[in-house]
């Protein structure tokens, strides 16, 4: 698929995969409806976009608040106009085990992870369908194995992957492509905003993120992958990209690995 002239709408684009998403698509000539919860951030990040807020548009959501997502889309979409390319891209990760962890913290995790992702779809469908155009999610490499300290993560990216490939089957007849990518460890804040068993953020970084890809990395091999219109791609450095190819063929080894592991 083209990049050029698309208006490309990109949750979590306030920080990190999703920020760097907006300042390289913009950069290939994509028109960027940027979503998060933090208005001031997106709108400081538009207005750093070529074209800055007469080009781009800000659509601030919580993605948490599911329920109410399609109608906060039909009422700005009369003037955004017909969208391309939805990237469902925020989301919020998890550090803490099973046996601590409140159930209120897997509830948020599914809720942002999961169902925030399946709103912004079912609301963006209708565009997408008249486009011909493209829903990308974003899982992890969390989505095709597990790991230690994220039950609750690691399920709802899991659940993502599913959503995906079901819904790349029924979409299959109307040119509406479904590309899901799996990343491994990319240097951004997701560990710093991690939930730990409380839920709230638990404000550190882990070895795992600061050694991983650069998110510049990254997010071109995304952009590669969407004009490419593939189906489904794993992105990663090391353990965090080998991880699901080991899991699929050597799934005992994997397995031995992920519990003698102490992988943050
Ligand atoms: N970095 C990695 O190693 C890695 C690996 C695999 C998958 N991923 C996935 O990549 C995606 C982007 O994460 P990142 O690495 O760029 O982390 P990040 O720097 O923490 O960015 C997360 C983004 O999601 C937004 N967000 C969080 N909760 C939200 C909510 N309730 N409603 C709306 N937006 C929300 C944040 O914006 P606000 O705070 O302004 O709402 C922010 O823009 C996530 O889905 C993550 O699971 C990341």
């Amino acid at each position: 698929m083209k990049i050029e002239n698309k208006t490309i709408w990109i949750t979590g684009a306030s920080s990190g995969i999703g920020l760097e998403l907006s300042q390289q698509l913009a950069a290939k000539g994509s028109r960027i409806v940027l979503s998060a919860r933090r208005k001031d951030a997106l709108e400081e990040i538009a207005k750093s976009l070529p074209g800055g807020l007469e080009r781009h548009s800000v659509v601030p959501l919580d993605l948490a608040d599911y329920e109410h997502l399609a109608e906060k889309v039909q009422a700005v979409l009369p003037e955004i106009g017909p969208v391309d390319i939805l990237i469902n891209n925020g989301g919020i990760s998890q550090r803490s085990l099973f046996v601590d962890t409140d159930l209120a913290v897997y509830k948020q995790l599914m809720d942002v992870n999961y169902f925030g992702t399946v709103a912004m779809t079912k609301a963006l469908l209708p565009s997408l369908l008249t486009q011909r155009g493209m829903v990308v999610s974003i899982s992890s490499v969390a989505g095709k194995m597990g790991s230690k300290l994220r039950t609750g993560y690691s399920g709802a990216k899991y659940a993502v992957v599913g959503f995906m490939d079901c819904l790349r089957a029924e979409l299959a007849a109307s040119g509406v492509k479904c590309l899901t990518i799996c990343p491994g460890s990319i240097q951004t804040n997701i560990a710093i905003n991690a939930l730990n068993a409380q839920g709230e953020a638990q404000q550190k970084n882990d070895d795992s993120i600061i050694n991983g890809m650069s998110v510049s990395e990254c997010v071109e091999q995304m952009i590669k992958a969407i004009e490419k219109e593939r189906d489904e791609v794993v992105i990663g450095k090391g353990i965090s990209g080998m991880g699901p190819t080991i899991k699929r063929f050597f799934p005992g080894v994997y397995n031995r690995l992920a519990a003698k592991m102490e992988y943050r």
